[in-house]
């Protein structure tokens, strides 16, 4: 046989038997199984029809190939619109009774979790909501003002320096703790209040097994008439035993600007029950928080009449707390998103 050579017209006439003989083909297709064999042989991307209609399409002479092109694009695309109209038609859902493979095992589907850490944030939130507490947030990038000043730190004190600052300009500090939400909380609602404070707080620390230079913290505050250290004692003794299960605390005096007096709460480690562990450095004791009686010139501050007002507050790393509840030995496991780590405390 001898090959003459391909003719746009010739082309043409190739694309409309082509069409003439897939359209049907694929219209008469009644099973998921036959569509396929239907596609192999005319579009299939190996041997199909049309792979081998592309093929001639470049053994035109160069100035038929334009028009040749979208003639064979009109051709393909009615014809695989044709496809996609009879693979809908057959598909299980559209087929009555028709599963595909009634033995094939259902797929699992993947499930997030709760992290760790917002699952500190979110008990806390339950046990505090039963005592009358309401969530309060605030703004991570602060004033100076908010974050120290109304906080009862002197300018330039040290104490300061423990928070090892990070200043986006002069006047607006990444906050180092969720205090200065007190402070607009009470500007804000006039006493009694009773708020949480959750929030992510930043600081110029190292990233080590025990410190993260961003990390979470929860704040509490209570201030109304008559509020004595003994509230806070309580409050903060029935939180521990309601979180941890029954267990023992103990106050050890502190120093805060913005508390007076000050506490640090600890709690018998919950990994060797006190006889001392490598999570709580052999001291059978993990402190979780600080706390004290709100300082009256931080009541001042935010315009609460200190004679007549009082109050206690607390903040706590639920980091922390995360790490002495199960037993986690390196803070930077958090902050990993290792889903095999973070799968473990999944509920
Ligand atoms: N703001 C303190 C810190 O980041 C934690 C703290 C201590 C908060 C005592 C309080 C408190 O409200 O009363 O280290």
């Amino acid at each position: 046989m001898t090959d003459t050579p391909l003719t746009l017209d010739g082309f043409r006439a190739l694309l409309a038997s082509f069409e003439q003989e897939a359209g049907p083909a694929i219209a008469a297709a009644d099973s998921s199984g036959a569509l396929e064999t239907v596609r192999a042989k005319y579009l299939g991307r190996a041997h199909g029809w049309l792979k081998d209609l592309s093929a001639r399409l470049g053994q035109l002479p160069k100035s038929d190939r334009a028009p040749a092109g979208s003639a064979f694009n009109e051709v393909r695309l009615r014809v695989e619109a044709t496809f996609d109209g009879r693979r809908a038609a057959l598909a299980p859902s559209n087929v009555p009774g028709e599963i595909a493979d009634r033995t094939m095992p259902a797929r699992r589907s993947w499930q997030g979790t709760v992290h760790p850490v917002s699952q500190v944030i979110d008990e806390m939130i339950e046990i505090f909501r039963e005592l009358g507490f309401t969530v309060a947030l605030g703004p991570e990038a602060e004033s100076p003002w908010y974050n120290f000043g109304s906080l009862n730190f002197p300018a330039d004190h040290p104490a300061m320096d423990l928070h090892d600052t990070l200043y986006l300009s002069d006047d607006a500090v990444l906050r180092t703790h969720t205090s200065p939400v007190q402070v607009r909380t009470l500007q804000a609602y006039p006493p009694p209040i009773r708020v949480l404070i959750p929030g992510n707080v930043h600081r110029r620390d190292p990233f080590d097994a025990s410190h993260a230079p961003t990390f979470a913290q929860v704040e509490g505050l209570v201030v109304d008439e008559g509020i004595t250290f003994a509230d806070l004692k309580a409050t903060l003794t029935h939180f521990a035993n309601r979180f941890f299960g029954a267990t023992k605390t103990r106050f050890r005096p502190s120093y805060f600007p913005f508390t007076e007096p000050s506490a640090e709460m600890d709690v018998l480690c919950g990994v060797c029950r006190g006889s001392g562990c490598g999570v709580c450095k052999e001291s059978g004791w993990v402190e979780i928080l600080g706390s004290g009686l709100v300082h009256p010139s931080v009541l001042e501050s935010a315009g609460v009449d200190s004679e007549r007002y009082t109050g206690w507050a607390f903040g706590m790393g639920p980091a922390r707390t995360a790490l002495a509840r199960h037993g986690i030995p390196d803070i930077r496991l958090l902050y990993d998103s290792d889903i095999r780590f973070l799968n473990q405390f999944a509920r």
